[in-house]
């Protein structure tokens, strides 16, 4: 029989072969706290600080739970040896805002806790994650794979906005007010294999600007955890706190970024009033969106 040792509380315990963490613990006498026992409630949540965790464990976890490693005892059949902890509280995303995540994180009440503070040293506090955003962009942008999908979209924009999501990310910072990725790419059909592609290119980037490899497999990590968001077959509509946004169709907006017209080329300047393409993503100017002209285009 196989046993793995389960460290927890600064206690040792053994688990068995297909004995789940919470059967294990009960058998010997040690406190965690559940309810459900299968996976439902997350009362058990606990974070994985040794050791691999089997996916199964992970099941139903968001995408910033997963990031940090948590999981559910109940669930989780161990593979191999585990230093495991409790969190403080249930940590949760709340849609109005992000302190409650946070500072559940933090021991000082209030105190910004470093998500990745490991990799946001590593970055150079953001310099270095410029250089490899600008770098990695210059290749996109010359890509025949990807730049379709860039067409309406600067190589400086795109490095600004990955920029902002990522300091976000790794700073702990709120900086990043575009869209979540969902609905930033609602439109884009990527299958797997352009995910894996646009995976590679990062990889060979993050590589080439010497970010340590197990540093390189965390943020890989990370953008795994859009996978699923992204990768899709057919375009889907854009769902904002609840509200399903048309998937096609024309929209009279007031553009909060300039850029270029689609149809004629002409720089557009922020707050102008433009025709948005809801599928397409595309722009047309005051001169460009009367429904004749738009006909002739579309
Ligand atoms: C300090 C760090 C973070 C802050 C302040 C933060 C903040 C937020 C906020 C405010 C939202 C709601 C946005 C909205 O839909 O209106 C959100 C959503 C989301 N965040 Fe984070 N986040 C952080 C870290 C992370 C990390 C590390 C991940 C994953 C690796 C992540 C993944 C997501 C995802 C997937 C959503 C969409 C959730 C959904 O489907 O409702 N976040 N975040
Ligand atoms: C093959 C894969 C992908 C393609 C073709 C793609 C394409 C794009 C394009 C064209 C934009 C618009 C850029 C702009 O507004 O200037 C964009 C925005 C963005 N992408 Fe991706 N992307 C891919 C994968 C990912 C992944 C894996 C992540 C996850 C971390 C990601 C995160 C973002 C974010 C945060 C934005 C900004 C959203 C906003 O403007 O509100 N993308 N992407
Ligand atoms: S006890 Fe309910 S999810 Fe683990």
């Amino acid at each position: 029989m196989t046993l793995f040792i389960i460290s927890y509380d600064q206690q040792e315990y053994e688990c068995r072969d297909n004995e789940s963490i919470i059967d294990a613990a009960l058998r010997q006498g040690i406190k965690i706290k559940f309810s459900c026992g299968k996976g439902s409630c997350h009362t058990c949540i606990m974070q994985c600080l040794k050791g691999e965790l089997p996916p199964q464990s992970q099941k139903g976890l968001n995408d910033y739970e997963i990031y940090h490693q948590y999981f559910l005892p109940c669930c989780c059949y161990p593979v191999g040896h585990m230093k495991i902890i409790t969190i403080p509280s249930k940590i949760t995303h709340s849609s109005s805002g992000n302190t409650s995540l946070l500072t559940d994180l933090s021991s000082t009440k209030n105190q910004q806790f470093a998500l990745d503070a490991e990799m946001w040293d590593a970055l150079n506090k953001g310099k270095k994650l410029k250089i490899i955003l600008d770098d990695f962009y210059q290749q996109v942008y010359q890509d025949e794979k990807l730049l379709p999908f860039f067409k309406n979209t600067t190589k400086k924009h795109s490095s600004e906005k990955q920029y902002s999501f990522l300091r976000q990310k790794f700073s702990g910072e709120k900086c990043y007010f575009g869209d979540r990725p969902k609905n930033a790419h609602h439109w884009m059909v990527i299958n797997n294999e352009l995910f894996d592609y646009r995976e590679d290119l990062l990889i060979k980037c993050l590589r080439k600007h010497k970010l340590p490899e197990y540093l390189v497999q965390r943020w890989v990590k990370l953008d795994e955890t859009f996978r699923t968001d992204i990768v899709k077959s057919t375009p889907q509509p854009k769902i904002i706190n609840g509200v399903v946004y048309p998937l096609d169709g024309l929209e009279t907006i007031k553009i909060d970024e300039g850029t270029l017209c689609d149809s004629c080329d002409r720089p557009i300047e922020k707050n102008e009033m433009v025709r948005y393409h809801l599928r397409l993503g595309l722009t047309y100017c005051s001169n460009c969106m009367t429904s004749e002209k738009l006909k002739q285009i579309i």
